[in-house]
């Protein structure tokens, strides 16, 4: 693979111009996209307009298509907000802590994720639920799905009963999307 040479990017845009770019080639680095998602500095200035909480449960806010390679959404998570377990439909999964701390269950095993530190998983490595472990304060991650999918599979802790359920998002390109009912999300 091409060593590709390490650009910081100085906010969110330049962070998808370099995703862009990145993800031309149909053969992705995963420690590259790790390293590069890594190297932004979060600012809220660059990504508070994308991060809309829900009271009950936390939200998925689409950011950026890249071009029909991967997905970038911004996930909200309010005090104690946790997903189900899931899997992630055979797509590549990077998750970045852009304020708060987060818990993140990787099967059995526990990890905790530290602002700007990026998190990798896909179906090989295991199903997987994640929640802010803090009961005082909100969360917001950056996660990268590539390539994007509609679905994926939930799965009832206790009795082992799979779903499937539909992605939804709860705003895109920083617009609240209308009519969503179901909410059936999980990121
Ligand atoms: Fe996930």
């Amino acid at each position: 693979m091409e060593q590709t040479e390490v650009v910081v990017p100085k906010n969110l845009d330049e962070l998808i111009a370099i995703l862009h770019k990145i993800f031309e080639s149909d053969c992705i680095n995963v420690e590259e996209v790790q390293q590069i998602m890594e190297s932004y500095e979060s600012n809220p200035q660059d990504w508070k307009k994308f991060a809309k909480f829900d009271q009950f449960r936390y939200t998925r806010n689409l950011v950026d298509e890249g071009n029909g390679k991967f997905n970038l959404i911004i996930l909200c998570w309010g005090e104690g907000h946790g997903s189900s377990i899931h899997d992630h439909t055979d797509s590549h999964c990077f998750m970045k802590l852009l304020q708060g701390q987060q818990g993140e269950m990787v099967q059995k095993s526990q990890r905790i994720l530290m602002e700007n530190k990026v998190a990798y998983i896909n179906d090989s490595i295991g199903l997987h639920r994640v929640e802010n472990g803090s009961h005082t304060e909100p969360a917001v991650s950056l996660h990268l799905y590539s390539p994007p999918f509609q679905a994926c599979q939930t799965f009832d802790q206790r009795t082992g009963h799979k779903n499937t359920v539909k992605m939804t998002f709860w705003s895109k390109f920083g617009e609240r999307t209308p009519f969503v009912t179901a909410s059936q999300e999980n990121n």
